[in-house]
């Protein structure tokens, strides 16, 4: 399968290579998932003496981690005015102080390792009329809760401003050397780490509970983490309906202007957001944005188009260097969901939902999930606990995101509209096609090969779309994405596409 364009997180580390599990394992706590959130746990449980299991499907930190901008904030888009209004303010600042802490953790840190840690203010600006008043209501909830901030009418890019709020004294880091570190930790505590370990289910035995492997290992733990993204065991939580997917975009670009330092996020449509890295010397400047729901973007191609447009007119681009894109989870209030992955199933904890700002809330995951584990008090567990009451709002995009996923399903099925013959994919193309009457996806390799599945989603039978800048086949209804061969790539689904015979009778 054609691989994803390469981040410049994973071209500039290295990482150890770890085996696949090959027996039965009997631990303290079972992490599934290589990402921020897993290792933070494990090396957080390790460090207080518990005994952990990693187990990671494919190899650490090539899911959503390995394609991250990795702004360190608290800042997330426009949230706390809307939080203020539906939790409160004590839930609300609880809230706050989860992630400021995440902030503080991953600081001191990356003061100890190199990791191209450096503090920065974080920015959110709009040029829409519309937006001012939601600018302004968000800095007065900022003032509310004590955040250090300030307002302005420009930033420092040839972009047109009408007003911009700053949260002061956030970070950035290189995330792939900061967590490449803290595994050379796991290793020297001797946190067992498995790669390319599929974990395919979980069930609760006594007062522990067990996972089990693709391969047909388990491994007995008294607490299962599911730090897999998209939750590996659903328990019956019906994440599916909780949440939903965003894919978003970035270029990493070289400008001839020089960079002015900070982070900055755009509360319009489409959003942009913009920060630096050092390179070679200088900066490459990581642009961001173009999100959609997975599945429903247009030609995948078109969103860098849209981004390279926007880096020449406001910001001097002079050449890319790297593109890549990359899903997460949106929950209905738009907070994570860290705890037991059911009421009563406190033994099987998750996390995840993290809203495109998981390296501030998947670290506070870490240290909410190790608090579980140990059966310590959490002020901010209340917030976050995946069975919390869904209030009113959620309750609207509760209904708003499933009548899309019936939407999708209904159109998926009674779509006979005109569709491509196998025989007219060009090189490199992919597109639903008809076979045998039925529709079917199909992608014809560089070397003129035919790759055919079926193209109903294999978890509740929404109908694939071609992603042609991904090359895969993504469910427009919960987010799982698929190989050219059918393989899952991302859950919910945990089972492949039927292959099909491009040679058989069409
Ligand atoms: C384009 C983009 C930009 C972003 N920018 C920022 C940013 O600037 N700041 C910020 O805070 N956040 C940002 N985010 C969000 C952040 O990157 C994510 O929220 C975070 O990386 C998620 O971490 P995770 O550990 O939950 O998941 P992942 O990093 O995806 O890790 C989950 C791991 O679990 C493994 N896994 C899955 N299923 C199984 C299974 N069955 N068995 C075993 N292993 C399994 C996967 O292979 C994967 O390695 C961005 C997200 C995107 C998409
Ligand atoms: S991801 Fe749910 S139907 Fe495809």
């Amino acid at each position: 399968m054609p691989s994803n364009p390469e981040p410049f997180w994973r071209e500039t580390v290295s990482l150890p290579t770890f085996p696949k599990l090959q027996q039965d394992l009997e631990t303290d706590a079972v992490v599934v998932g290589g990402g921020i959130t897993g290792i933070t746990a494990a090396y957080l449980l390790a460090k207080e003496g518990v005994k952990v299991v990693l187990l990671e499907a494919d190899v650490l930190l090539n899911g959503t981690t390995g394609h991250t901008t990795a702004k360190v904030t608290a800042q997330h888009d426009l949230i706390y005015d809307e939080l203020l209004q539906h939790i409160g303010e004590e839930k609300t600042k609880k809230y706050y102080e989860a992630n400021d802490q995440a902030l503080s953790f991953i600081r001191e840190y990356a003061g100890g390792i190199s990791c191209d840690y450096s503090n920065q203010d974080a920015w959110i600006y709009t040029n829409e009329n519309k937006n001012i008043t939601k600018l302004e209501s968000e800095y007065k909830a900022y003032v509310k809760l004590g955040i250090e901030c300030a307002m302005e009418d420009s930033i420092p890019f040839d972009v047109p401003v009408k007003r911009a709020i700053i949260m002061k004294n956030q970070g950035q880091f290189h995330p792939l050397a900061y967590l490449a570190d803290m595994t050379e930790k796991l290793k020297e505590m001797g946190v067992a780490i498995y790669e390319h370990t599929v974990a395919v289910d979980a069930e609760v035995l006594g007062d522990g509970a067990k996972v089990r492997t693709r391969d047909g290992f388990s491994v007995k733990a008294k607490h299962v983490l599911s730090c897999s993204h998209y939750p590996f065991y659903d328990g019956n939580g019906f994440y599916f309906t909780r949440m939903y997917a965003e894919r978003s975009y970035v270029l990493g670009i070289k400008t001839d202007n020089p960079y002015p330092g900070g982070m900055y996020f755009s509360a319009d449509t489409p959003s942009r957001s913009i920060r630096s890295t050092p390179m070679d010397g200088g900066d490459l400047i990581l642009l961001g944005g173009e999100s959609h729901k997975t599945g429903q973007g247009f030609d995948t191609k078109k969103h860098y188009e849209e981004l390279e447009l926007f880096g020449k007119v406001h910001l001097g681009l002079k050449e890319t260097v790297y593109k890549w894109s990359a899903q997460d989870l949106i929950t209905l209030d738009k907070i994570p969901y860290i705890g037991p992955v059911t009421k009563n199933k406190p033994a099987i904890l998750a996390a995840t939902g993290y809203r495109k700002w998981g390296m501030t809330n998947g670290t506070a995951a870490a240290m909410m999930l190790r608090d579980l584990v140990l059966e310590r008090e959490n002020p901010h567990q209340e917030v976050f606990c995946p069975s919390r009451f869904i209030a009113d709002p959620s309750i609207k995009t509760f209904l708003v995101q499933n009548a899309d996923v019936a939407g999708h399903l209904i159109s998926g099925k009674l779509d006979f509209g005109s569709r491509k013959k196998i025989s007219e994919l060009r090189e490199d193309e992919g597109a639903l096609v008809t076979h045998q009457g039925q529709k079917a996806a199909a992608y014809k390799d560089t070397q003129g090969c035919v790759h055919l599945v079926d193209s109903t989603c294999t978890h509740l039978g929404c109908e694939v779309e071609w992603n042609s800048g991904e090359r895969s086949w993504d469910c427009p209804c919960h987010g799982s994405r698929f190989t050219i061969d059918g393989e899952v790539m991302e859950g919910p689904a945990d089972k492949p596409l039927e292959k099909l015979n491009p040679d058989e009778a069409q």
